[in-house]
């Protein structure tokens, strides 16, 4: 396969970015005048994307559909719906789509799992599935990392306005045993569940988070108390929950062609399906079923997840664009950036191609972000005068859901506005005119000058949905997924592995071993080796 800097397609676009090389957003948008609008927007499932804010022109998108064409987006797509095993290097399917409603080989085990994990829900919202001592659980914690975690939290915390059933719901990730203490502190040991959600049941710090859990119902419960009754498993490893002491029933699987990161849709939303009920989680896997639809029947040019992607690819490998800002408007989806992160960094964060070699061409960017206003008054200055220049994806949620009505149209103001000043910023004259009018001297005007102007440019795409339910927030998370997974094929990578995480694992496991035998280990480099004998000389003072 010819490597995609080789493509006359993407020579053209390299070409075309040298031409553009001194447009400006402004004079783009301009110039253009309303006509703009008509190309540069796309809706689904209630999401309406408009990427007017970004430095292109028809041509650059008519050129980017043209590589996508070239790099076979469309068959890698078919592919993945065919459930061929395109994660070649675990040799495993793709099938997330499947367990929102897709066709599938594996529909009666996905029919029979969801059927199972509902049930569960049903019977513990309803009291028919009680704690060790008898009585009603009212609380829920997800003890689980990445993939086994940032789904469900996020969820569980945008959707908080459709908790129902009387189950709060607490995440516990870090293996840091101060996000624990604090969730424990806040729990009833007789009235809460903790489901341990791991893939593989081997995660270190999701198995001691759950052994730690597991003895403070020890303590806390009455002498003899079966306290299987208050755990739950969400796993594809069977045996080592089973050996953990999780009751077969209580057990929900999932498989090896649902990659973590793609998994909130499957049995690792059950703290979510406790929190927000059986119906709220049936519509939110139909919001991203109705944006799967899309991704897999609307033409390129409208197709919003891949619009977003092609997007993405003209910022980062012509524009030569680093970085990804996420910039929620809605404080319901503060925890969004952080599950992206995850969900486009874990599954394009490589530079190794699918055929083995080293990628002549970028990947994935570095993605950050913050629920806007806070972030505003953060890191929004580096967006907007920094050295470095990068992209925003802006989410504007036109009702909010509480009943507060003061606040919603100055959000919404923030977050028009930033999408302004970053595209267009502000020159000269117009700065000029603007320290004028505040009544400076002209020696006062010419000194602040450079630093009131702003260079704009910066490219924007702006998503706009009429409010955050279920279904929204489920084609909202369906849009990145096919987003990063056309992204990964325009730069011929492996979006489901995530080979990069696993040295730093076994290193972790090698310092402690160290750690544990006094800091003794030959093999260290000497900088490693005196880190390692500082927490071990810390501990022994501690110790004393
Ligand atoms: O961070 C690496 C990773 O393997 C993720 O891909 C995954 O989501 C997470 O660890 C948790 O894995 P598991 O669900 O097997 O505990």
């Amino acid at each position: 396969m010819a490597a995609r800097t080789d493509l006359a397609e993407w020579k053209a676009l390299e070409v075309h970015a040298h031409d553009a090389a001194s447009a400006h957003i402004r004079d783009l948008v301009r110039d253009e005048g309303e006509e703009r609008l008509s190309w540069t927007a796309a809706s689904a499932a209630g999401l309406n994307l408009d990427v007017s804010k970004n430095r292109i022109d028809k041509n650059t998108l008519h050129l980017l559909i043209a590589l996508a064409k070239a790099c076979d987006l469309e068959g890698w797509r078919d592919r993945m719906v065919a459930g061929d095993r395109i994660n070649t290097s675990e040799n495993r399917a793709v099938s997330h789509m499947a367990l929102r409603g897709g066709a599938s080989p594996h529909g009666d085990e996905i029919q029979q799992a969801k059927a199972h994990m509902l049930k569960f829900v049903r019977d513990i919202q309803e009291g028919r599935l009680t704690s060790a001592t008898g009585k009603p659980f009212t609380a829920v914690v997800n003890i689980g990392i990445g993939g086994s975690d940032l789904g469900p939290r996020l969820a569980a915390d945008a959707l908080r306005p459709d908790w129902s059933g009387g189950i709060t719901p607490h995440f516990v990730a870090n293996v840091d045993a101060a996000e624990l203490a604090r969730v424990l502190e806040e729990i009833d040991a007789e009235t809460t569940l903790f489901i341990v959600t791991s893939k593989t049941f081997t995660t270190q710090e999701t198995l001691r988070n759950a052994q730690t859990a597991r003895e403070w119902l020890t303590q806390h419960l009455p002498d003899g108390a079966e306290i299987d009754k208050q755990f739950a498993a969400v796993t594809s490893n069977r045996s080592e929950a089973l050996l953990f002491g999780v009751s077969a029933n209580s057990i929900f699987d999932f498989w090896d062609w649902v990659g973590g990161r793609y998994s909130v849709w499957s049995s690792v939303g059950l703290a979510l399906a406790l929190a927000i009920g059986v119906e709220n989680f049936e519509t939110f896997l139909a919001g991203a079923a109705e944006m799967d639809q899309h991704f897999l029947h609307a033409p390129l040019a409208e197709n919003v997840p891949v619009l977003l992607a092609l997007i993405g690819v003209w910022n980062r490998n012509f524009l030569g664009l680093q970085g990804l800002a996420i910039l929620p408007y809605d404080q319901s989806l503060s925890l969004l950036p952080s599950y992206l992160q995850q969900l486009d960094m874990e599954s394009n964060g490589k530079q190794t191609g699918r055929d083995g070699a080293r990628t002549a061409w970028d990947t994935g960017p570095l993605v950050f972000g913050a629920a806007g206003t806070t972030g505003q008054h953060a890191f929004y200055q580096w967006l907007h005068q920094g050295t470095d220049m990068a992209a925003s994806e802006i989410i504007l949620v036109l009702n909010a859901r509480h009943e507060i009505e003061a606040h919603q149209d100055i959000l919404l103001a923030h977050g028009i506005a930033q999408g302004e000043a970053l595209a267009f910023g502000r020159n000269e004259t117009a700065t000029r005119a603007e320290l004028a009018n505040s009544g400076l001297n002209p020696e006062e005007i010419t000194a602040l000058l450079p630093h009131r102007t702003f260079a704009g440019n910066r490219p924007v795409s702006t998503i706009v949905m009429d409010r955050l339910c279920p279904r929204r927030l489920g084609a909202l998370l369906a849009m990145y997924e096919h987003k990063v997974f056309s992204q990964g094929v325009i730069w011929n990578i492996n979006s489901f592995d995530q080979w990069g995480v696993e040295l730093g694992k076994s290193l972790a496991g090698h310092v402690l071993d160290a750690m544990n035998k006094g800091g003794a280990d030959a093999g260290f480099d000497p900088s490693t080796r005196a880190l390692v004998k500082r927490v071990v000389d810390a501990r022994g003072r501690a110790n004393r």
